[in-house]
């Protein structure tokens, strides 16, 4: 397993841009049969212009679990079964990963067939349309950010726990979450200089989360006090915490309902926000032009990581709530908190040790897959070439890298990380059901393209999927709809502004014949 470092730069900087599809204006699409030929040759790297294909099932799946288990698992469940769910938090769980399940089949038909880095970015260009694409760019751009951040203040608090740091500064507790701010500019800096982590570390790094939650599963299930899952359902009642207005599910807001807690409502409350835990998945399907046999091994990259993923979440929810009572849950370290209620104070550093370690790789592969997108948007002509300038020495979007990173310092030292995680979720959810669309569009449009993996029951499938996506949107808070759709707008200005006019795409460079790269030297 790799990490997605900068190595892909050097392939994108010499392949040429997709010719463009049938279609002109802000629907103008990129040619399906371009963007998969590109990948043609077998290449062996470096040289060729092409990434070795060399990964298997197994090493997406060690890559897939390597990002998706993070702060989703070893904060959010804590944070939303004392706020929201109660021991039923493990049912949230349930529902999200079948919502991420059903994406999944959808992302494996496009990641089989269209296997080329970009995924979701570049499905939606060949699919639905240059406009699409780009709102799915500034998305993706929005979700790594958020997600750098989410994760970030999740390490902070094990951070505080594992060395018994000061509340005012590091955990959900300080004003200014200085741990959070020297992570994401160390790991920043990282990614900005482009020092790759080796495969050792990150196989390491992996191997000891993955060993760390089975470990809690082991341990806590000592602990196990059936009490303590009674009642599983804690009845819904006026959610104490429930600031009304914009601070309510945007379904609570538009039906009139009273904000509660627990009950349903809470239980669907909860999986909105904890979807966040399986967020990243996705990301396997940028390793497409890497894999030996897209076609077997994406889909079962996809679906293995999501399932094993899916079952570690259920029981470390299960476990952790049998543990303690949910009402005393800690709020920024609640996996080794929770062994220290129960007095097992080594368990709880052991945890802590373990989940910063696990946590510094999904930071530093959200800030390399957040510069790695904006890159692409400015080789595709939809941002300024100057902001994707690769750095003649490090060999890295040097600049966006570094930008991105001061905002989402200063993001990760004020922003709750629940707020967060819903602006994460929100954004990961769009993505999903742009790319259910896609699947359905592409079915009827490129009728003939081989497609080794088929999303069953296509269209019904991708409908349920786009459909439960909204849903779960629906339980996310009106003021994560309006900075999610304040984001967007501002995406759409920039996006008429200037990427419609200056798109590889766009008629006048078309004319130019002037497909080659040369927006980053
Ligand atoms: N799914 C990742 C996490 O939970 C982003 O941290």
């Amino acid at each position: 397993m790799s990490l997605p470092t900068n190595d892909g730069l050097d392939h994108v900087t010499e392949t040429k841009q997709g010719t463009a599809g049938g279609r002109t204006g802000v629907l103008r699409t990129k040619d399906v049969n371009t963007v998969i030929h590109q990948n043609d040759e077998p290449g062996e790297g470096g040289d060729s212009g092409h990434l070795a294909k060399r990964l298997k099932a197994r090493d997406l799946m060690g890559f897939g679990i390597g990002i998706v288990i993070g702060t989703g698992i070893f904060v959010l469940t804590g944070l939303e079964a004392r706020s929201h769910a109660g021991p039923a938090i493990t049912i949230s769980f349930v529902i999200a990963g079948i919502v991420a399940m059903l994406a999944a089949l959808c992302y494996a038909e496009l990641a089989a067939a269209v296997p080329t880095a970009g995924s979701s970015y570049t499905y939606a260009y060949t699919t639905i349309g240059e406009v699409f694409a780009w709102i799915i760019g500034w998305d993706l751009i929005l979700e790594f950010a958020l997600g750098s951040a989410t994760v970030a203040r999740g390490w902070s608090g094990y951070l505080q726990s594992a060395l018994d740091l000061p509340k005012s500064l590091f955990g959900e507790d300080a004003p200014i979450n200085v741990g959070a701010i020297l992570i994401v500019v160390v790991l920043g800096t990282v990614a900005a200089v482009g020092i790759r982590e080796s495969k050792w570390v990150t196989n390491g790094l992996v191997l000891i989360k993955v060993s760390i939650t089975v470990f809690v599963i082991i341990a806590g299930l000592f602990y196990f006090k059936a009490s303590n899952l009674s009642p599983f359902f804690p009845a819904s009642k006026p959610d104490p915490e429930a600031k009304g207005g914009v601070a309510q599910p945007l379904w609570q807001f538009v039906t009139g309902a009273s904000p509660t807690a627990y009950g349903v409502a809470g239980v669907l409350t909860a999986a909105a926000v904890v979807f966040f835990a399986y967020s990243g998945f996705e990301a396997v399907a940028n390793l497409g032009e890497e894999t030996e046999n897209p076609g077997k091994d994406m889909p079962r990259g996809l679906i293995g990581t999501l399932a094993i993923c899916t079952i570690l979440y259920i029981l470390v929810c299960l476990v952790l709530t049998a543990m303690v009572d949910y009402r005393t849950i800690d709020k920024s370290a609640p996996i080794s908190e929770a062994f220290k209620q129960v007095g097992l104070d080594w368990a709880a550093t052991l945890v802590s040790v373990a989940a910063v370690a696990g946590l510094t790789s999904v930071i530093l592969v959200d800030i390399v897959c957040m510069g790695r997108i904006g890159f692409a948007l400015c080789r595709d002509g939809l941002l300024p070439a100057g902001i994707g300038k690769v750095h003649p020495r490090y060999n890295t979007p040097f600049r966006i890298t570094v930008g991105t990173t001061i905002v989402v310092a200063v993001i990760a030292a004020v922003v709750p990380i629940d707020a967060l995680a819903e602006m994460v979720s929100i954004g990961t959810l769009f993505a999903f059901v742009v790319v259910a669309i896609a699947v359905a569009v592409l079915r009827r449009t490129e009728p003939k393209m081989e497609r080794p993996f088929k999303t069953p029951q296509v269209p019904l499938l991708p409908i349920i999927t786009a459909v439960a996506c909204v849903g779960l949107m629906a339980n996310l808070a009106v003021e994560t709809w309006l900075r999610f759709l304040v984001w967007l707008l501002v995406g759409m200005v920039i996006y008429f502004g200037y990427g419609r006019t200056h798109s590889r795409l766009s008629p006048k460079n078309a004319a130019a014949g002037d497909l080659e790269d040369e927006a980053v030297v």
